[in-house]
């Protein structure tokens, strides 16, 4: 995986990041993470903030590329930690945030947190990452490893792909593994999460919402 996604990035990071364009400014690039999160998280914040003074949180990015989203969450929120395989994508992530001290990158093994520090966080976030996730098992340590630094109650909101298919080649790094409901729903209860929401099931952007239950 981080092989494919330092290729990616040398190649057109932010192409791979959002397909849509191929040329993007740092313009289109960061006001299509604006609205991203706008639409993911300003519509959400009952669930995402849940009564917290956004500035107050602390929040996990898992995937965040070349910072698209993450320069949109570090807006809202006090504190990201935002995490990647890809020390290609980190890099220009970085150099792209310059001026945003609230937010750390890690690289990491492209399987689990170890690499994040034993923080609590109040929120955490994936998108447009675990749809290229070859792995079904991959995908489940991340969950468990979110729960294990979620506070108890907060909410770990993310994408999977949700198109049926044959399970994927344990090599195509683009086309990740698809979840049905119960299959998300079985991850969840697996994981020691309550999945209370879903959007999109069947459908590429299928996201889940899973509830790390009260102590
Ligand atoms: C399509 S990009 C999306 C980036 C960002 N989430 C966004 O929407 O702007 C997918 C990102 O996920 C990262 N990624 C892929 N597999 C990963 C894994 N197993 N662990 C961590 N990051 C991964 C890639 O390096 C890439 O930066």
């Amino acid at each position: 995986m981080q092989r494919d996604w330092d290729q990616r990035a040398r190649e057109n990071a932010r192409y791979f990041v959002d397909t849509s364009r191929t040329d993007w400014t740092d313009q289109t690039f960061f006001a299509s993470g604006e609205h991203a999160v706008a639409e993911e998280v300003l519509t959400d914040t009952i669930n995402i903030y849940q009564g917290m003074d956004p500035a107050r949180m602390r929040v996990l990015e898992i995937g965040c590329g070349a910072g698209r989203l993450t320069r949109a969450l570090s807006k809202i929120f006090g504190e990201i930690h935002a995490v990647d395989v890809s020390g290609e994508m980190i890099a220009r992530a970085r150099a792209a945030l310059q001026d945003r001290p609230n937010v750390t990158f890690y690289q990491n093994n492209g399987c689990d947190l170890a690499v994040v520090p034993p923080l609590v966080f109040d929120f955490a976030y994936s998108s447009h990452v675990f749809q290229h996730i070859p792995s079904r098992e991959v995908i489940d340590t991340y969950v468990r490893e979110v729960h294990r630094l979620l506070r108890p109650g907060a909410l770990f909101k993310f994408q999977v792909q949700g198109v049926p298919s044959e399970d994927s080649s344990p090599d195509d790094t683009w086309h990740g593994v698809s979840f049905t409901q119960e299959q998300a729903t079985e991850m969840a209860q697996g994981c020691g999460f309550e999945h209370r929401y879903s959007f999109g099931a069947g459908h590429q952007y299928f996201t889940l919402w899973f509830f790390k239950p009260p102590a």
